[in-house]
């Protein structure tokens, strides 16, 4: 969601003449685009504004600015610590940010924004039209169809930091990704705190119907969504795996704990059981799907035995992928008073047992994939290869290419002696040679098999 962000914010800039710089040192204009959600997040930004005051100093004109969560939470606050800061912005401020900074630039006033909108059409954005999505060279892209959450679960500062709930109209939604693909993207990830919940303040469209529609847009060739919050994950949008073509094989569904007592308390409002049930319909309706999944270790007053059942629910689960998190207090989330703590070192050790237990799926689902044959949507040289600069223009040996699988995996390749080149943005099969421990290897299937496989 915040690079989703930080584009609309770069976007928005670009009419008052600011364009992205390589580095730091070279700019005029600095926004932090922050993240509040996590203790560790919060943490980055002060030391990033730390960087940036050396720079400050050396060059009194520059202009520095906050947004995001962290700007949301603090507010004028952010100002008075940070004596170098021109700028705080919140998360519903985005729209307004080019006329701040015009103002800044002429008065050089310091300026804090953090209202948040009653409805979404005021335009939480800058260009929410086609002509601000210019060509990225991106074969992927994020298109947000919703702001905001509504469920307060205890440990979150979401609900507080992005406000209510808001969807986005599907006409808007639609028109966006068309914008993105006329500009080269084949994949869109449509995002949302919770999807499954998308129009239904605002009696919009269901999600799988919209689904169904950005399905018909010509020329996309991949759907993903994130957030699905697994308390209202419908039948419907359980089908729309089997009945949206494009449509990836993957869901996130963060289950946070698999121990009854704590789902409570963390106001999560499903159980065990009725997590594990939607797996079981979800892998019944898609047998191939790849599940991932949110975990938090050490959350108030989590026992050994509530820890037990996670690992218990990990092991029934077997998901693709997990991402873990030790729990930390956030301001105004419930959790932050509730009373018995879990000790640093025991939520460390939680942890670290759940990053063992997932390393040891993912490695299991990975080496499974060893010798099929993967539709595999080219996304762009690898870093790998860009980080050896221009040799990749003088020899195929270092053409090492990167894409996703449907099931949401990395697969990295190299170009081979088939004379059709690859193109970001293309769907090709590959042969899966090599599991590694976060990514896949393999070797593009040559011209034939390429257009056997087609397009989808
Ligand atoms: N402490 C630890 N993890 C958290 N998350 C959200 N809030 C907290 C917190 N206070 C995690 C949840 C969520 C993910 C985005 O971040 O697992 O799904
Ligand atoms: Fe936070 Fe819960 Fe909303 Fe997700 S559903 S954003 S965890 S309050």
């Amino acid at each position: 969601m915040n690079v989703y962000d930080s584009e609309r914010i770069s976007e928005g800039l670009r009419p008052l003449g600011y364009e992205t710089t390589p580095s730091l040192e070279a700019a005029d204009l600095i926004i932090a685009n922050t993240c509040a959600i996590r203790e560790k997040a919060q943490q980055k930004v002060f030391s990033f504004l730390g960087r940036v005051s050396r720079l400050k100093r050396e060059r009194p004109g520059l202009i520095v600015g906050v947004g995001g969560c962290v700007a949301q939470q603090e507010g004028e606050k952010l100002l008075e610590r940070v004596p170098h800061l021109d700028l705080v912005f919140g998360t519903h401020a985005v729209g307004r940010l080019p006329q701040m900074i015009g103002q800044i630039e002429s008065k050089r006033c310091r300026m804090v924004d953090v209202d948040m909108c009653e409805r979404i059409d005021e335009p939480l954005m800058p260009c929410e039209n086609e002509a601000c999505r210019p060509d990225s060279g991106k074969a992927t892209g994020f298109v947000t169809i919703m702001q905001g959450c509504d469920n307060y679960c205890t440990f979150c500062v979401v609900p507080y930091v992005r406000g209510r709930e808001m969807s986005r109209r599907p006409e808007d939604i639609i028109r966006e990704i068309k914008a993105l693909v006329r500009s080269g993207v084949r994949e869109v990830t449509l995002l949302g705190q919770n999807v499954n919940s998308y129009g239904k303040k605002e009696g919009l469209c269901s999600f799988s119907d919209l689904l169904h529609r950005v399905d018909e847009i010509p020329e996309l060739l991949r759907i993903r969504f994130t957030t699905s919050h697994p308390k209202d994950l419908s039948n419907d949008l359980m089908d729309a795996f089997r009945d949206v073509d494009k449509l990836c094989r993957h869901i996130h569904l963060p289950v946070q704990s698999g121990s009854d007592r704590i789902l409570r308390r963390m106001n999560r409002k499903y159980s065990q059981k009725g997590y594990l049930e939607k797996v079981e319909r979800l892998r019944a309706v898609c047998p191939d799907i790849a599940i991932s999944s949110d975990m938090i270790a050490g959350f108030p007053r989590e026992t050994r035995a509530d820890f037990k059942e996670t690992l218990d629910l990990m092991k029934t689960v077997e998901y693709d992928s997990l991402f873990a998190f030790k729990y930390s207090d956030r301001p105004n989330a419930a959790a932050a008073r509730f009373p018995d703590k879990i000790p640093e070192d025991e939520k460390l050790e939680r942890l670290q047992s759940l990053l063992e237990l997932q390393a040891h799926y993912t490695a299991k689902k990975n080496r499974a994939m060893i010798g099929s044959t993967e539709r595999v949507l080219v996304e762009g040289l690898s870093r790998k290869s860009e980080s050896i600069g221009e040799r990749h223009l003088t020899s195929d040996i270092w053409h090492q290419w990167t894409g996703r699988t449907s099931t949401n995996k990395i697969v990295n390749f190299v170009q081979g002696d088939d004379s059709n080149p690859i193109l970001a943005g293309q769907i090709i099969p590959v042969r899966i040679d090599r599991a590694l421990a976060h990514s896949l290897r393999g070797k593009p299937l040559r011209g034939e098999g390429r257009e056997a496989m087609g397009n989808g």
